[in-house]
């Protein structure tokens, strides 16, 4: 929890929250793994102190492959100290690989069936926010699950705070969100019990062409 609040002030832009995610909101997240069948390939993008990774960790089964993908280098030694380095050697059928990078830059095989995003899309550029979800597409299997969350009336009451320039950058926020939603068969899941509350979002991957 120090080490999440101390990153939240040293990197607000990147971490976008003071408080990690709580245990309704990762099972929102992460609900779709128990429909999946056979090998499993899962991404966490935006793990931080790892809410969201240990629930998907109690979900993994022998053969199947966990990726995580985290641009704070705080976050991934702790990830691998507290949480990795235990999980590995009880679970040596499960191959787990975390990549300590941007995931515009990571070095990643795609085929994923599901991709449980944490990261923080309205502190970022519209541009930002574009090319992310269009690399995770690209890494997501066909009928794959993007998941992905933001606090509820998050930009209502950003909005009134601050300049005219945020105020567009939230508004392209809004529109490139309802945009996806549209094009990708959104669904939507409020979460009362997480700090503050959470809308968690499940997006499909398109059909590749032939
Ligand atoms: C809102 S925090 C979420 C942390 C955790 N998943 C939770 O729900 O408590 C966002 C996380 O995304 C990471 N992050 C931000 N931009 C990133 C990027 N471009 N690539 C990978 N990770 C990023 C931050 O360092 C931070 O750990």
């Amino acid at each position: 929890m120090i080490d999440f609040l101390s990153e939240a002030i040293r990197n607000f832009r990147n971490t976008g929250a003071v408080w990690p995610s709580s245990p309704a909101l990762a099972k929102a997240m992460t609900a779709s793994m128990e429909r999946l069948e056979g090998r499993r390939r899962i991404l966490e993008v935006g793990p931080g102190t790892g809410p969201f990774t240990k629930a998907i960790l109690r979900r993994l089964r022998a053969g199947d492959q966990f990726d995580l993908v985290e641009i704070n280098e705080k976050f991934c030694r702790n990830l691998e100290r507290d949480i990795l380095s235990k999980y590995r050697p009880r679970h040596p059928q499960v191959r787990v690989d975390l990549h300590c990078a941007p995931i515009e830059e990571a070095d990643l095989g795609g085929g994923y069936d599901l991709i449980v995003c944490g990261l923080p899309f309205n502190n970022f550029p519209p541009k930002l926010m574009r090319q992310i979800f269009r690399r995770m597409f690209a890494l997501l299997n066909e009928g794959g699950e993007i998941a992905y969350f933001e606090y509820a009336g998050v930009r209502v009451m950003k909005s009134p705070v601050v300049n005219g320039a945020a105020r567009a950058r939230l508004r392209k926020i809004d529109t490139i969100g309802k945009s996806l939603r549209r094009r990708h068969e959104g669904r939507k899941q409020l979460v009362l019990a997480n700090f503050p509350p959470a809308i968690a979002y499940k997006l499909r991957g398109a059909k590749k062409p032939a």
